[in-house]
Formats: C-alpha cells, sequence, structure tokens
C-alpha cells in the first residue's frame, strides 16, 4: 500500500547532473512513487549561484545554504552532485549524522576517503550509494557489490574514460595526432577546457580505486593506483599497434595475483588485440569487463558521463535508498574484510612492446637480446624494418614483472647502439 507521507530528497548541486535529477524526479514522479511505495519530494536545491539555476527548476526550493539543506532532521536521502572533495565530504558526514541516506557521484572523494564516509554511514544506519561515480549510467557498482557477492573476482579491465577514449578513437580511425584529436574532443564539448583530470588519467584512477575494492573486498584509495596518462602517445604508436593486430586504449586494470595474496591497480595506455571485446569500445563510450571464478567474462558497456545518464544511475540508488528508508532496512555497506595488501606497479606482471631505433649492423640485435635475457625478460616477437644502416627494432616481450621490464628498457637505453627508445607500451586484454 502507498504511504501518502512523502520522503523528502535534498539535492547538493544542480548543474548538468543535478538538472537532470531534478527533470527525471518531476516527470516520473508518479512511476517513482509507485516503485518505492511512497512519494519522493524534493525538499531543497543547494547551488552557489541562484541566479544560474536551469529552467525547469522550481526557484521556490532553492538555497546557497547547503550546510543548512543537509544537515536537516527531516530529510530522508541527500543527493551529493557537487563533486570534488570540500565541502561535499562535511555536508555528506553532516547528512549521515542528522540520519539521512546519501547518494552521490563523486569519485574523486570516493578513492580518497570512502572508507571514513562508509564508517559514518554505517554509524548512523545510512545507506551510501555511489552508482553514479563509475561510468555514470552503467550498472558497475551494484553488479560487483551484490549480484557477484557470491562470486571471487579475479580482474576488472575497464574502459572508465570517455574523453580519452575519444581522443584514442578518433588517433585510431584518422591517423591524427595526439592533439589534433584533443582539439576535436574540445571542440565537440567531450574534453574539458581543463583536460587535465582526462588526460593525465587522475579521473581514470578514482574509479580504478572503486573498483579494485569492490571487486576485491579491500581498502584501496587513489594513492594506490599506479597512473599514466595519455599524452605521450603518438601517431607512430597507434600506427604500432595496427601492425600488431591491436588498438590502443587508455585501461583501468585491477588484479588480484596470480597466488591470491595481492591486488594492484593501475591506470595507463595499453595495447589490446582487435579480438578482444574493449577494442570494440568506440567514440566516447565506457566498457567494464569482469573476470570472475564462476560467472567468466563479463562486459558491462555504455555511456559513461553525460548529465542524463550519470543522473540515471542517481535515480537508480535514490529509488534503493528510499526503499531501504521506508522498510526500516540497510542496503551493502563496505566490504574489506579482505585486507589484501595492494602491490606497487614493480610487481605487476605484464607485457611489453618496445620499439627502437638501432644502428643495423652485426651484432646489435645479439646485444639487444642479451640486455633481455640479463634482465630475465624473455623475448615473444621481433620485428625488424629499415636500411642503409638505419633500423627499427620493434620487441614484444613475454610477460614479466613490469620493474623487470622497465629495467631492461633503461639498460636498452645505455646501449651506444640503440639511437633511441621510440615507444614502450604494455600489451593486455590476451
Ligand atoms: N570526464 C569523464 C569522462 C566523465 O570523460 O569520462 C566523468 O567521470
Amino acid at each position: 500500500m502507498m504511504r501518502t507521507r512523502p520522503l523528502k530528497v535534498a539535492l547538493l548541486g544542480c548543474g548538468v547532473v543535478g538538472s537532470e535529477v531534478v527533470r527525471i524526479m518531476t516527470t516520473h514522479a508518479d512511476d517513482l512513487a509507485a516503485r518505492i511505495g511512497a512519494p519522493v519530494e524534493l525538499a531543497g536545491i543547494a547551488v552557489r549561484r541562484p541566479g544560474r539555476v536551469r529552467a525547469g527548476v522550481d526557484p521556490s526550493l532553492v538555497t546557497t545554504d547547503a550546510a543548512g539543506l543537509a544537515s536537516r532532521p527531516d530529510i530522508d536521502v541527500v543527493v551529493e552532485v557537487i563533486g570534488g572533495i570540500e565541502p561535499a565530504r562535511a555536508l555528506i558526514t553532516s547528512a549521515f549524522e542528522h540520519g539521512a541516506s546519501v547518494v552521490t557521484a563523486n569519485k574523486a572523494l570516493l578513492a580518497e576517503d570512502g572508507s571514513t564516509l562508509h564508517e559514518t554511514a554505517e554509524k548512523h544506519g545510512g545507506d551510501l550509494f555511489f552508482e553514479a561515480a563509475v561510468a555514470a549510467a552503467i550498472p558497475l557498482v551494484r553488479p560487483l557489490r551484490e549480484s557477484l557477492a557470491g562470486d571471487k573476482v579475479n580482474r576488472v579491465l575497464g574502459i572508465v574514460n570517455g574523453t580519452t577514449n575519444f581522443i584514442l578513437d578518433r588517433m585510431d580511425s584518422s591517423g591524427a595526432g595526439y592533439s589534433e584529436a584533443l582539439d576535436e574532443a574540445t571542440a565537440l564539448g567531450y574534453a574539458e577546457a581543463d583536460p587535465t583530470a582526462d588526460v593525465e588519467g587522475f579521473d581514470a584512477a578514482a574509479k580504478a580505486a572503486i573498483l579494485a575494492g569492490i571487486a576485491f573486498h579491500t581498502r584501496v584509495r587513489l594513492d594506490d593506483v599506479h597512473r599514466e596518462g595519455l599524452t605521450d602517445v603518438t601517431a607512430a604508436d597507434i600506427a604500432s599497434a595496427k601492425r600488431m593486430g591491436c588498438t590502443v586504449k587508455l585501461l583501468a586494470i585491477c588484479e588480484r595475483a596470480a597466488d591470491g595474496r595481492s591486488v594492484t591497480a593501475r591506470v595507463h595506455p595499453a595495447m589490446i588485440p582487435l579480438s578482444h571485446p574493449l577494442a570494440s569500445v568506440r567514440e566516447a563510450y565506457n566498457a567494464v569487463f569482469v573476470e570472475s571464478d564462476a560467472a567468466g567474462q563479463l562486459m558491462f558497456y555504455g555511456p559513461g558521463a553525460g548529465g542524463a545518464p550519470t543522473a540515471s544511475a542517481v535515480l537508480g540508488d535514490l529509488v534503493a535508498a528510499c526503499r531501504n528508508k521506508l522498510n526500516g532496512a540497510r542496503g551493502p555497506g563496505e566490504s574489506a574484510y579482505a585486507q589484501l595488501p595492494v602491490s606497487p606497479m614493480g610487481e605487476v606482471v605484464t607485457r611489453y612492446h618496445i620499439s627502437l631505433d638501432v644502428a643495423d649492423k652485426p651484432g646489435v640485435l645479439a646485444q639487444v637480446a642479451t640486455i633481455f635475457a640479463e634482465h630475465g625478460v624473455s623475448i615473444d616477437t621481433v620485428r625488424q624494418q629499415g636500411k642503409d644502416g638505419d633500423a627499427w627494432l620493434v620487441v614484444v616481450t613475454h610477460r614479466a614483472p613490469d620493474a623487470a621490464l622497465s629495467a631492461t628498457v633503461e639498460a636498452l637505453r645505455r646501449l651506444d647502439t640503440v639511437r633511441g627508445v621510440a615507444s614502450i607500451m604494455r600489451v593486455e586484454g590476451e
């Protein structure tokens, strides 16, 4: 039976995502009420600049007093779509302390201090839901937290940043260089005026920390994630990947070590074979490939950014939090019981594709091969091209610890016969 007294929701932030949350809450009010079992009332919207509130938002609900709104004792659920660390952290904390549950899209905060938020939620009996923090509309957090809660996840391999996927896709399809592709992404509105968070991998690293934490029941923070952006990826790298039957993607990779005793989380550009499902993820789409013991291989695909797709995930969480409020229940909290150590990048086992500019004379290949052997790195393939005393050697290794691979590259750089290391890229997804 439908309860007539409404559940009250406070919205913190009303930009691209927040205004879509308002639109969906307003236009779908009857359906949301039927699905929850009680009407949902938007009780207040906190913004920094009230003059900028978009059409369709009731001005009488707007306030600049976010702290006052988040701490109102009559609020059932606080939706935080402000982003950043502060004041979001203080507002969320206050919301829990005053009895509300929280729905947030704030990946930076969760990656930096998620455990404290979870502890506060638990202490005060609230839900902390955050589906929108990773890959927007794509259901990923709930499947990992709930649907796969009985399985053992071994690997999460994802394209979790749309801007960088758009740039790499353009470089792949048109042969454009990085700067040209970034300019196109900016002109089309995919890249922000300051694209640093996306192109340097910070955004993807925050998402990797969140995914690794959930997948491996272990606390993983942003600082635990090895991060390399895509600013050094060249048209020559992309062409080289093509020759190998690969494409280049900025991947977030979370892995359980083979012995099961530790985990790793990293973000960097990598070559993946065209036969891998992630290779077909084009433009600004996101996709996450999950490998687990019982389920096997799963792929989650869709729009990973934007107002409406992010609001879709927020609304799903809002419905869940409201249902729990109504039933006096709580959804799943943090699961970090495994407490696995997060190993540094040097211990990650991976493969390298290395392109060397070398002198074309007797003994050079033997010298290069000796360096690999001295570092315990086994060569998979070698290709040579060039003439008239100049040659390119393209070496692809077998799997080896990243520390051994990077030491190999450093030693190669010191060889007189190696004029330059033109490109180094990891090869994943095989
Ligand atoms: N800027 C991100 C992207 C979306 O390009 O995918 C928000 O995380």
